[in-house]
């Protein structure tokens, strides 16, 4: 029998089991996580080494480095989950992995973690789409949450907005035709001279600031209402600062800051009410790190309330980049029937169709 054969036989065994447990690996950008899920809902424990020191004073995330840096923390990162759940690796199921998108070494350092795990073991090894896992995080948020579901996936590389069909099946049904919203708020937040990441800072200034300062530029895209264009709003937002500098009385960052962050929310609820309403859901779940954005959280718990919508964002801990939203997908893709062969690779660029 070839391994595959041997570890689909095994997925199966596993669908009989009364509690499952996977370990999962995540470390497509900046952090190496690790967590423990049992039963694809209940984390028994989540582990991030966060690298954003080592990548700050250049900015952003210097692919390289951080490649580098998951390869020195991701056996610790491992072991550190082992202990706080006070388990052995004999005691794991299967191993769940981020295997795209992101950047590739790190994805790498992960997913070949993950392979060694699977293997030393025998025990079943599914790949994840990072996007997949972002929205598994609403599984974890809530226990009644599941599928089908409006979903809002805005990270550093997505804003993305598609109808969650079922555990393993998503259907786009806007995206961003350039930046991301978390890439504009990073971009703007450096001519702000804030430090990377941007997000968390501008939410911060932004709460000393008039939303009302300024108003910038809310792109359309004719014939696409649910397509998202940032790269538009994040030139003017620079255009403005430079101009202001050489201004005798400058408005201040934070109500750039604050005007910015409105923008960018302003776009991304009005198009999250109108795709929920074309797409007929009453349900509605917004993740990924700029889910985090106190003011986009507002704004949408507003709308859907006066629309009379269920709307699920999860804790900021599960929408940044983790490990336990990788198990939860991890999980729901074993209980499909999907496993995958020692020689998955990881894709810096990959379709969510792809499994
Ligand atoms: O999902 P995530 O942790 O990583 C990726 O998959 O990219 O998202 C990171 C993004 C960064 O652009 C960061 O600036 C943004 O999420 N972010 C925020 C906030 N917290 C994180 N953006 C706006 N407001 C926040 N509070
Ligand atoms: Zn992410």
């Amino acid at each position: 029998m070839s391994y595959i054969e041997r570890m689909r036989e095994r997925a199966r065994d596993l669908q009989q089991k009364e509690t499952l447990r996977v370990l999962a690996l995540e470390s497509s950008c900046d952090d190496t996580a690790c967590a423990i899920v049992e039963n694809g809902r209940n984390v028994l424990t989540s582990c991030i080494h966060s690298q954003i020191m080592e990548h700050r004073r250049f900015g952003g995330v210097v692919p390289e480095i951080a490649a580098r840096m998951h390869l020195e923390s991701v056996d610790d990162v491992v072991d550190q989950a082992l202990a706080e759940a006070d388990l052995t690796l004999a005691d794991i199921d299967a191993i769940a992995v981020t295997r795209g998108p992101g950047l590739v070494g790190a994805l790498l350092a992960g997913l070949s973690c993950a392979k060694a795990l699977a293997f030393a073991r025998d025990i079943p090894l599914v790949g994840v789409h990072h996007i997949a896992g972002h929205i598994s995080a609403s599984y974890l948020a809530r226990a009644d949450w599941a599928p089908p579901f409006l979903a809002l996936v805005v990270s550093g590389g997505h804003s993305h907005l598609g109808v969650v069909e079922g555990y393993d099946q998503v259907r786009w049904i806007g995206r961003t035709r350039d930046d991301s919203a978390g890439e504009a708020f990073d971009k703007v937040a450096r001519v702000l001279d804030l430090p990377y990441p941007g997000g968390p800072q501008i939410d911060a200034l932004a709460k000393e600031g008039d939303a009302r300062a300024v108003r910038f530029p809310r792109a359309r895209i004719a014939g696409a209402p649910l397509d998202f264009s940032f790269s538009g709003l994040k030139t003017a937002v620079i255009q403005f600062v430079e101009k202001n500098v050489q201004c005798q009385a400058p408005i201040s960052r934070a109500d750039i800051a604050a005007s910015f962050q409105e923008a960018v929310v302003d776009v991304l609820s009005r198009h999250a009410m109108l795709a929920a309403k074309q797409s007929g859901m009453r349900r509605v779940a917004v993740v990924g790190g700029v889910a985090c954005n106190s003011a986009l959280r507002a704004r949408m718990r507003r709308l859907t309330r006066s629309a009379g919508m269920d709307l699920c964002i999860p804790q900021p801990l599960w929408c940044t980049d983790n490990a336990a939203m990788i198990g939860c997908a991890g999980y729901y893709a074993l209980r499909s029937g999907r496993v995958d062969n020692i020689d998955l690779n990881a894709a810096a660029v990959l379709d969510i169709a792809q499994p």
